[in-house]
């Protein structure tokens, strides 16, 4: 019999891609979201690409009754994936309560659900924002937690302390909490990637949205940092290498592989690309040249971050893989199949 998980957020960005991931390994997967920022038609894209057409069921996170009745109905779901959340850091400075609610609560809902239904672990989507900017790099699990630039940053401090508090209960379940640093690109069929929603804040989006005209030019925020090229660096991961850590992940929760009840790891390449230095492999890896332009730094960046991913290396036996140029000529890709499909 195939393990069932169920992924909340599954027809989202990471969640679709992991949700593949997981039928590619054997898993039985469940996807629950509100579609607040996905589309219905994902779970048909899931299903071209993995073969298995998911369970799926249009139910809010916030939504306690209609929460539980999908664990009811799907028996024995041994273990949770918890991406749904609402993740513009800019709008949750405009709507912090819209942000503490839905993140928090959804969660909450989650954890008070598991043990009544015998669900074993929970994955949760934490991210390297709770660093900061760190004092020592690479950062590793144990680098402290710096205070958040954000309301949205600091839903994911509280969640990690709400599901920490929550296993010290001797609730009845363990965690593994995953901290993405930049994850980026698409599925190389280009029938899964990140959808548009507005002006994008993040780098790819508005790479690949310059590079097809959406955009007359990118804004290159800050050369002035104090970076080997001025602007600022990350670490950009590829989207299915992100998905495929959550599998192993759940494996180790379910195999009861791990060392503590909640466990931490940093879900990166283990190297810096500054935003120059990006935009320079996108524009070979597609051959297409971008029109960007300096402008000044954007309030509350962090000056470089980039993973130790030694402690996931060993532990998951999980590695990133995927060559930055491929990474990016998948999200090119993407944008062109958006283009094809009508999307802006
Ligand atoms: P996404 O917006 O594409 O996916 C989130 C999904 O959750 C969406 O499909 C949305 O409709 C759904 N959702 C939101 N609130 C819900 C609710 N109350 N009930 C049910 N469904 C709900 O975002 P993503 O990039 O896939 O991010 C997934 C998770 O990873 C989030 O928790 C996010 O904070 C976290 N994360 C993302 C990044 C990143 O850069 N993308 C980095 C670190 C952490
Ligand atoms: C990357 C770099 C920008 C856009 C955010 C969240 C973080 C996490 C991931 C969820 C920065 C520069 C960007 C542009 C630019 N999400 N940039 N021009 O800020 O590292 O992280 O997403 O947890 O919490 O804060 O990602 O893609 O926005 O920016 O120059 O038009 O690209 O200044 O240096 P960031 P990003």
């Amino acid at each position: 019999m195939k393990e069932r998980i169920l992924v909340t957020g599954g027809t989202g960005y990471i969640g679709s891609h992991t949700v593949v991931e997981l039928q590619n390994s054997g898993y039985d997967v469940v996807i629950v979201d509100n579609l607040s920022n996905s589309n219905a038609d994902v779970v048909d894209n899931i299903e071209a690409v993995s073969g298995i057409r998911p369970a799926f069921e249009k139910v809010d996170c916030l939504d306690y009754k209609a929460l539980e009745a999908v664990f009811a109905k799907y028996d024995g779901i041994k273990g949770i994936i918890h991406f749904a959340a609402s993740k513009a850091v800019g709008e949750s400075v405009q709507k912090p309560l819209l942000y503490y609610r839905n993140n928090l609560v959804s969660l909450i809902n989650v954890l008070e659900l598991m043990p009544a239904y015998g669900v074993e672990g929970i994955i949760f989507s934490s991210s390297c924002t709770v660093y900061g900017q760190p004092d020592h790099l690479p950062v590793t699990e144990q680098a402290p937690i710096k205070k958040a630039e954000s309301p949205y940053g600091n839903t994911k401090q509280v969640n990690e302390e709400i599901i920490r508090d929550t296993v010290a209960s001797g609730s009845p379940i363990s965690a593994i909490l995953l901290r993405y640093f930049n994850p980026i690109g698409a599925h190389p069929s280009a029938l899964l990637g990140e959808l548009p929603n507005g002006v994008p804040q993040n780098l790819v989006p508005y790479i690949t949205q310059t590079a097809i005209g959406i955009r007359p030019q990118l804004s290159v925020f800050g050369d002035d940092y104090n970076t080997p090229d001025g602007s600022c660096i990350r670490d950009f991961i590829n989207i299915v290498d992100l998905a495929r850590a959550h599998v192993v992940a759940m494996a180790r929760i379910l195999g009861k592989k791990q060392k503590e009840k909640v466990e931490v790891f940093n879900i990166g390449t283990g190297r810096g690309l500054s935003v120059l230095e990006l935009i320079h492999a996108f524009e070979k890896a597609t051959g297409v040249k971008l029109n960007y332009k300096i402008v000044g730094r954007r309030a509350g960046d962090i000056e470089q971050v980039w993973a130790d991913p030694q402690y996931a290396n060993n532990e998951l036996g999980w590695k990133a893989e995927t060559p930055i140029e491929d990474t990016l000529e998948s999200a090119w890709k993407w944008q062109l199949k958006l283009r094809e499909r009508g999307i802006q």
